[in-house]
């Protein structure tokens, strides 16, 4: 099954996912790697051998038109899922329309606490004792699509964002892969808000 990978920043996530895909026990395969920024991810994505498609908001006049071009550039590769792995936009709406229900994102927070682009610091400043990751549904709003799948993570008493983060990172490599893995092969049902792997 083939999938489009989307990310914006050091691609650890992206490597765990092609990693996972290149396993003879895959159901799934990553036909490209689509970025928002010239990041780290497009070395990652090269090294695979996979095409790495870069489509800037800043190319374009606007958001909507950026939301028109990411479409067509993805749509190119005809995936049945897409998965955005640390990509830093919100997708728009023609985006959705194509592929609504079909865009899995994780998040390094245990949503629908600590939502948006500074969730484990959020979590942290707040002082929570338990933070996590979420695999979710992409809908049009900030982390707010139907939740598909999640884990819990220690904070611990020294933790600075970026250590509680790393720890974050190393359950999302695991969680990631398995729900990508799930979908691909089960479907997903959604009832309202909520979602369950078939
Ligand atoms: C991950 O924690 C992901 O949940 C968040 O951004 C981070 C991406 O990390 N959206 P990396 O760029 O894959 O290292």
């Amino acid at each position: 099954v083939p999938i489009v990978a989307m990310a914006s920043g050091t691609g650890s996530l992206l490597a765990a996912l092609i990693e996972r895909a290149a396993a003879p026990s895959s159901s799934f395969r990553v036909a490209a790697v689509v970025i928002d920024r010239d990041c780290a991810a497009r070395e990652i994505g090269e090294a695979a051998g996979l095409p790495v498609v870069v489509c800037r908001l800043g190319d374009h006049p606007d958001r909507d038109a950026w939301d028109r071009q990411l479409l067509a550039e993805v749509d190119r590769f005809a995936p049945d899922w897409v998965v955005t792995a640390g990509f830093m936009k919100i997708l728009g709406p023609a985006f959705l329309g194509r592929f609504a229900g079909r865009v899995v994102n994780s998040h390094p927070a245990l949503l629908p606490a600590f939502p948006g682009a500074h969730g484990v610091a959020d979590a942290l400043a707040y002082g929570v004792k338990v933070t996590g990751t979420t695999v979710h549904l992409v809908d049009g709003g900030v982390d707010t699509g139907p939740i598909l799948a999640q884990a819990t993570v220690p904070v611990l008493p020294d933790d600075t964002v970026d250590t509680l983060h790393e720890r974050i990172k190393i359950s999302e490599r695991e969680l990631l892969p398995d729900v990508v893995e799930a979908v691909v092969t089960r479907g997903v049902v959604t009832d309202g808000r909520k979602a369950q792997i078939s």
